[in-house]
């Protein structure tokens, strides 16, 4: 008999998730020309058996890209290609959300015939962005008008209309990792002195907008936020990341948003205070957790109610069938490092099942 919580079903409106192993967002880019390929088709099917896949970030404009080889959401091209990744998935008996992405300032004008990147402000970081000719540090960035940012909002509309087309089941709200939506939410990267900027109800509203948009699309309950609260990642920081989180989770709330993916280290120094806690208090629909979890933790985390799942970056890159493997107690293999992003199906689609 099986008594694991990690590995039991998990109802969440119209969707049945068959486990709590949910696979987390990752850029592996293989998509050349922006437009997902047949050899991705491959890989997420072979990882259908995940109680869900978020699907790496997609950007939702071509403004939205930084880095090479990722694939968009906002053009025909692309929403045909999802579309047989989808129905890949779905013929597997699993479910997939598409990542919603914009990178804001993590680009390079390469990527934008010489024109600058946009954000919240024009704030230097120290990072680089991953172009065709390698990486290449960061330049300033050009402050978004107001228009721009109502345009913005539309794009992410529009890229949910156009996940919907292709199939998903959902989509996600990438405010993690230093992008577009976490650098409007954090003060050290918006100094805007309208109502974007400024007090944490301004800095919050353009991902409240996103978001609200998301779910006018796929209706609250088919929408996550993913969130990496006092995340340094591309040049990050907010001088009250409690309160300012903290209120975002409150907003999200009062919108009844579906499910709330939060990034926070499974094992923080001891002098640092978790915040999942109080975002659990906070929030009333499903936690995901996620980052350095093994599942041992994820397990614990669940038995005991801190959260509803737990997704798995690294893990679902050398082993397809994770949840079979944590069920049979098979051993884990490792990825390989080199073979990340960029290039062909070794280190993609080549990482066998345990049980072949
Ligand atoms: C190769 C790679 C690509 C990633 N790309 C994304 C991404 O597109 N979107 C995102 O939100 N997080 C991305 N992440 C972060 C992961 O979703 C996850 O948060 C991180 O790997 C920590 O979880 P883990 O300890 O289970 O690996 C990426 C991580 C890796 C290793």
């Amino acid at each position: 008999m099986n008594s694991s919580k990690l590995l039991s079903q998990l109802k969440h409106g119209p969707l049945e998730f068959k486990n709590r192993v949910f696979m987390a967002p990752m850029t592996r880019s293989r998509a050349p020309q922006q437009v997902p390929t047949d050899l991705m088709v491959e890989y997420y099917a072979q990882r259908a058996s995940a109680g869900l896949i978020f699907s790496e970030g997609s950007q939702v404009s071509s403004q939205g890209v930084g880095y090479v080889f990722t694939p968009g959401i906002h053009a025909q091209e692309q929403i045909k290609g999802w579309k047989k990744i989808t129905s890949a998935v779905h013929q597997k008996g699993g479910l997939i959300f598409c990542q919603l992405w914009h990178v804001g300032r993590v680009s390079h004008p390469e990527f934008h015939n010489g024109n600058l990147p946009v954000a919240p402000s024009e704030i230097l970081f120290k990072g680089q962005s991953y172009t065709l000719n390698g990486p290449k540090d960061v330049v300033i960035p050009r402050a978004l008008t107001i228009d721009e940012i109502r345009a913005t909002v539309e794009d992410f509309k529009n890229a949910a209309l156009a996940a919907k087309e292709a199939g998903f089941d959902g989509v996600e709200i990438h405010g993690a990792n230093g992008y577009l939506p976490a650098q409007f939410l954090e003060d050290g990267s918006n100094h805007r002195p309208d109502q974007y900027g400024g007090s944490i109800e301004n800095r919050a509203r353009f991902i409240l907008e996103i978001t609200d948009a998301a779910m006018s699309v796929f209706g609250a309950e088919l929408v996550s936020v993913r969130l990496s609260p006092r995340n340094p990642y591309n040049g990050m920081s907010d001088s009250q990341p409690e309160e300012t989180y903290l209120y975002l989770v409150n907003q999200l709330e009062k919108r009844k948003l579906g499910i709330l993916h939060f990034m926070e280290p499974a094992q923080l120094p001891k002098d640092v205070k978790p915040l999942a806690p109080e975002v659990r208090k906070l929030f009333s629909g499903l936690l995901i957790l996620n980052m350095g979890y093994n599942q041992e933790a994820a397990e614990a985390a669940i038995s005991s109610g801190r959260a509803d799942a737990v997704s798995f970056g690294t893990l679902f890159i050398a082993n397809p069938d994770l949840p079979e493997r944590f069920k049979n107690k098979a051993p884990l293999a490792s990825p390989d490092g080199a073979t990340m992003y960029g290039g062909d199906a070794k280190g993609y689609t080549d990482y066998p099942k345990a049980l072949g």
